[in-house]
């Protein structure tokens, strides 16, 4: 055990190896706190789109964040024909997103929702091909190795083709990303409701099942970059809320929680992927974050348990809140985390009920 003057003498060294420090990374491995935003699941009518959004925006450019996320789902399940925003699957629908995004200072990071693209072949949708907005998507926001936002983070791209195109052709899944700040990893994929687009109108077993197989990959490809950084802890970000236990029926999937089947009547786009994750979680052995959206409800819990039904302590489920027309139509708000890479549980949590939103 180290002295109180052993202890001063180290911190004294330290603070010289910082300063005398040629190489910047030095500095930028120092795991100093800092704070994000994440939301999702908005707007779902012209009032958020024109108030709500813009007062959330307005709400999180005034706090210095390191980044936001977007977890997927720009606009309601069904076009709305009285509507005067974008509300099918339009180009117009992606400008509008595309807006919000680069009018946040901080890095914006993004990743797809089912309502963008799986579900954009619904008739109220525009009748549109999935997998041909879903190119579209790549194309128009994951077209570079960056952010989005007035400020861009680099960020490192699943660039082999693994997942499949409009014709049915080999391309890459660019929107899955990964980043690191201050000793922390961030990772996206894309993995949407409509059970991974395996139910709702014209599922698609053939993309489901590379697009799958790439998110397992870059699931493990990312713990394995985290490990070897040395990283304090892990945030995957994604859209679907893949049910993890028996307890939800209102809003998601049942599923035994020891052996993870799916125990309800909908196709389960989600047993291969989780149990790779719970793999991946409890040889990890540092806190995991996972937050995703789907069923608009604000809930930070541990619902995920290993095959004995023990709960897996460092794993946290984190539901952004999203767009609840039962708390009036503007119910727009987000969820702020402070991020401290040396505390014991390193992620916070605050929801951030935004002002003129309700
Ligand atoms: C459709 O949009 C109009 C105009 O914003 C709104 O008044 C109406 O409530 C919306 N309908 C639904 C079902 O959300
Ligand atoms: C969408 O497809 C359905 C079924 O094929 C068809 O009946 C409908 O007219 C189409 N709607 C539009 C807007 O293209
Ligand atoms: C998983 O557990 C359920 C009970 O919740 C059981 O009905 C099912 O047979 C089990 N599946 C496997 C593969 O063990
Ligand atoms: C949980 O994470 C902490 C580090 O924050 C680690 O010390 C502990 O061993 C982990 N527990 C499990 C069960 O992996």
């Amino acid at each position: 055990m180290a002295t109180g003057i052993t202890r001063l003498l180290l911190l004294a060294a330290v603070c010289v190896t910082v300063a005398h420090a040629a190489d910047r990374s030095l500095l930028t491995n120092l795991r100093t706190p800092y704070q994000i935003g994440l939301w999702g699941d908005l707007p779902y009518s012209d009032l958020q789109a024109t108030v709500g959004v813009p007062n959330l925006i307005k709400d999180m450019n005034s706090y210095a964040l390191r980044f936001s996320a977007f977890n997927g789902d720009w606009k309601a399940g069904s076009g709305n024909s009285s509507s005067t925003t974008p509300s099918k699957c339009s180009n117009e629908l992606y400008a509008q997103c595309l807006g919000y995004l680069n009018s946040l200072k901080a890095p914006a990071m993004y990743t797809p929702g089912d309502n963008e693209w799986t579900d954009c072949d619904r008739e109220k949708n525009g009748n549109y091909s999935s997998r041909e907005r879903l190119d579209y998507i790549r194309k128009t926001f994951f077209g570079a190795d960056k952010s989005l936002g007035q400020r861009k983070l680099s960020q490192v791209v699943q660039s082999e083709a693994l997942c499949i195109d409009e014709n049915g052709a080999p391309t890459a899944c660019s929107e899955n990303r990964r980043w690191e700040v201050n000793g922390v990893t961030y990772f996206t994929m894309n993995v949407p409701g409509s059970c991974n687009n395996l139910c709702d109108t014209s599922p698609d077993e053939l993309e489901f099942k590379a697009r799958n197989a790439a998110n397992i990959k870059w699931m493990k490809d990312s713990f394995a970059a985290a490990a070897k950084a040395g990283s304090a802890a892990i945030m995957i970000i994604s859209q679907a809320d893949p049910g993890w236990d028996d307890s939800d029926k209102t809003r998601a999937p049942l599923r035994d929680a020891k052996n993870l089947t799916q125990i309800d009547s909908d196709p389960d786009g989600f047993f291969e992927y989780l149990t790779a994750l719970r793999e991946q979680v409890i040889a990890f052995k540092k806190p995991v974050a996972y937050v995703h959206g789907d069923s608009h409800y604000f809930r930070v819990d541990k619902p995920f348990l290993d095959s004995k039904g023990a709960r897996l302590v460092n794993f946290t489920r984190v539901q952004t809140p999203g767009s609840n027309a039962n708390n009036g139509n503007n119910d727009v708000n987000w969820v702020k985390v402070i991020v401290n890479p040396t505390s014991r549980e390193v992620f916070n949590y605050a929801l951030m009920i935004v002002p003129g939103n309700n």
